[in-house]
């Protein structure tokens, strides 16, 4: 998301103690970017799709796999990269994207089931965030955790692709069973709906913060970073991804420029 700025360890699944971490200038950066993203029209997926969005959420929440999943990342606390928000997040959009992209389809237990795959990779997709190549390290470390569960073979192995194939510009592979494959471009699309608005109010402060670069440093990295970012429009995977991931794209980068326009014409030296 900013990829010239150098990722390091962040916990971030507790908000208070990330704010902790930061310096007072990220808490007020922060916040403009807050303000700012409380005026910009959230993506139009929560609206269209609030029910499958709430009913992904509530199977999340209800499960004891995607529970087991989320307590283990909580031990991994300051390898998870982007913190807990973003990996819960990316898990219940994933889910819901099943949903939607599966109407119809009968039994209703095999769409829950794909379901469950798509948090359990939501979930652990980021685990070796702080690693490079941190989708192949991270599919495999998800495949020793997720050997603990009570999923099948093929089950594990449509995770640990996912988890594989999440990384951004680079040829995903293909895979056989097209319930797979849908996994694996749900949990693509989930990511990437991150680099909108949540980029700019929650994920780069926890990039930035660990290293202490000072505002005047992302600054100078902003722009050419927005133009990475734009470039993540064309990548969506799933019919639905596609439609709606480009808006979710275009919110993050309404509040990227007035978020720039607004840091720097402020004096951030201490
Ligand atoms: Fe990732
Ligand atoms: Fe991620």
């Amino acid at each position: 998301m900013f990829p010239m700025i150098q990722l390091g360890k962040q916990d971030g699944s507790n908000l208070l103690e990330m704010e902790d971490a930061l310096y007072g200038m990220y808490l007020e950066a922060k916040r403009v970017s807050e303000d700012i993203a409380a005026t910009v029209e959230p993506p139009r997926f929560y609206r269209d799709k609030a029910r499958e969005v709430e009913l992904s959420r509530r199977m999340l929440d209800s499960h004891p796999i995607a529970q087991a999943a989320l307590r283990t990342v909580e031990r991994y606390d300051t390898k998870i990269g982007h913190g807990l928000s973003h990996v819960v997040k990316v898990a219940v959009d994933a889910g819901a994207l099943i949903l939607i992209e599966s109407a119809g389809m009968t039994p209703v237990e095999m769409r829950d089931r794909l379901v469950l795959l798509a948090h359990v990779a939501g979930i652990l997709h980021d685990v070796k965030r702080s690693e490079p190549d941190h989708a192949s390290r991270g599919a495999e470390e998800a495949r020793k955790i997720i050997n603990a569960y009570d999923l099948s073979e093929k089950e594990r192995e449509a995770v640990v692709k996912a988890i594989g194939n999440h990384e951004a510009f680079r040829t995903p592979e293909t895979l056989r069973s097209p319930q797979s494959q849908l996994i694996s471009d749900a949990l693509y699309d989930a990511d990437k709906f991150r680099w909108g608005p949540d980029n700019f109010t929650e994920t780069v402060w926890l990039m930035v913060s660990p290293h202490r670069i000072p505002l005047k440093v992302l600054l100078e990295h902003f722009l050419p970073s927005l133009e990475g970012i734009g470039k993540v429009r064309e990548t969506f995977r799933t019919v639905t991804g596609r439609e709606y991931g480009p808006n979710f794209i275009d919110c993050g980068l309404e509040i990227g420029m007035r978020l720039y326009a607004e840091l720097s014409g402020r004096n951030w030296e201490e």
